[in-house]
């Protein structure tokens, strides 16, 4: 199989990236210690996948809704903190590695709940390794193998982000005054993504915080009357412009599955906790079924803006090493901070990304066409 890897020399790279050296002076070549964590760094093969096939999603947050205690699984935490009234959890004192299939049922009603939780402390769980990972993922649901991103060698569902000194294998645009881009992780995919789990290997000593938004209590801000017309609604989200920025040779400039356009509903409706939220996104939403081209961009716009600004629903995690983020990619949305760039430093991090249902219309009977021209 061909691949295309990344250096040895990164492959040598320390927990927090390489010192710097002062222009012009020349260091004796100093023996680097093996990164930790040099088999889960990107690998971009070329194999070609088939399209995905529908598979059918049980939830196994609806297993613990038939629970005595649904949060039995917080009964050893020493710190349970919201992290504000909209979103997010934090939590100290539980061991994800130790949680048994009704307590992993449990942690996926509580993420589903509160959107997103956070898990100080989990470094048995990321010391575990790949096949942990996996292990961990497939009870949340059919891992999700991404189409363009780098993932470690012989285990193509662990997505990775990274980037170091020289080099970065993420989806970044530099054209922007905005390089925040806000999304729910490959929601052009019929069947998104749920509950979703991810951490880092190696982080900048500051920066590349990650800001998550509640799409639940963001939709409960507009008027009934906007709400009612949003439900009506469904939009086609589009996965072409991730593989063209793959195409032209970033991102290790592999595709590996064509890309897929589908049609969504713009307010979905949770299967377990029944809330609604709003299902739309600038990265990979481009235009609202029906609507006149004007229509759609300027509604699409007036939600895209409201996602950008709305710090009321806002929570920004920063890492600490250890620390684990689990959210429901159903009801909340996302965007990394570039602001790490000149530090030359390393942030490495495993994605674990288990498939859900097709998204259920808010709107009961709203029709999806797939027809998506
Ligand atoms: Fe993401």
């Amino acid at each position: 199989m061909a691949t295309t890897t990344i250096t040895e020399r990164t492959a040598k790279l320390t927990l927090n990236g390489s010192a710097s050296t002062n222009e012009g002076e020349q260091k004796p070549e100093q023996p680097q210690p093996t990164y930790r964590y040099a088999h889960l760094l990107p690998h971009f093969s070329q194999d070609t996948y088939p399209p995905l096939t529908p598979y059918e999603h049980a939830d196994p947050g609806h297993r613990a809704l038939g629970h005595a205690n649904p949060r039995a699984f917080l009964g050893n935490a020493t710190r349970v903190v919201e992290l504000t009234p909209n979103l997010g959890t934090e939590v100290r004192g539980v061991n994800l590695a130790q949680l048994n299939s009704d307590e992993r049922d449990e942690l996926a009603l509580e993420v589903a709940r509160r959107g997103l939780m956070v898990f100080r402390d989990q470094h048995e769980f990321i010391d575990a390794g790949p096949e942990a990972y996996l292990e961990w993922g497939r009870h949340f649901g059919r891992l999700h193998i991404h189409p363009t991103s780098g993932h470690p060698d012989g285990y193509p569902e662990l997505h990775l982000v990274y980037k170091d000194a020289s080099s970065t294998f993420n989806y970044e645009l530099h054209d922007s005054l905005l390089p925040t881009v806000w999304h729910s992780d490959v929601s052009y995919e019929l069947q998104p993504p749920g509950l979703t789990t991810f951490f880092l290997l190696a982080q900048p000593s500051t920066g590349g915080d990650t800001l998550f938004t509640s799409q639940v209590s963001l939709l409960r801000t507009f008027s009934p009357q906007f709400r009612a017309f949003l439900k009506t609604l469904s939009a086609v989200h589009s996965g072409v412009e991730q593989a063209n920025f793959s195409r032209s040779g970033k991102r290790g400039g592999v595709v590996r599955r064509e890309p897929v356009e589908h049609v969504h509903p713009v307010i979905r409706r949770h299967p377990v906790t029944g809330e609604e939220a709003l299902y739309v996104n600038r990265q990979f939403t481009r235009r609202i079924v029906g609507l006149k081209k004007e229509e759609s961009e300027t509604i699409l716009k007036l939600l895209f803006d409201h996602i950008d600004r709305s710090g009321a629903n806002q929570a920004r995690i920063k890492w600490e090493p250890g620390t684990i983020v689990m959210w429901d990619n159903r009801v909340t949305a996302h965007s990394a901070i570039l602001d790490y760039g000149e530090s030359k430093e390393t942030r490495h991090g495993v994605r674990i990304t288990p498939q859900a249902e097709r998204p259920v219309p808010a709107l009961e009977g709203l029709e999806l066409t797939n027809d998506t021209a």
